[in-house]
């Protein structure tokens, strides 16, 4: 599975002690895409358990729709063997 995620950032985040959290003295970074505390994990992973291994989701406002793949040059030269 993919997922389509739409970053402003511009720049890195650093993080510092302030991030640990408190209970679980740790940091979890989002690398689902999906988190409204990015890049913090907020567990808004949990919607994506049911993801099916070669589809394309798009995740706005609440839905999650499915998408025709997505082919990028590089990946059209590399099924060619190019
Ligand atoms: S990994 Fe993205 S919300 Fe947890």
């Amino acid at each position: 599975m993919t997922r389509l995620v739409e970053l402003e950032a511009t720049g890195p985040r650093k993080l510092d002690p302030a991030d640990i959290d408190d209970e679980k003295g740790d940091v979890a970074i989002c690398q689902c895409g999906l988190s409204d505390s990015f890049p913090f994990c907020d567990g808004s992973h949990r919607r994506t358990t049911d993801e099916e291994p070669e589809t394309t989701y798009l995740y706005e406002d609440g839905e999650r729709r499915e998408l025709e793949r997505v082919v990028t040059a590089a990946d059209d030269e590399a099924e060619r063997g190019e």
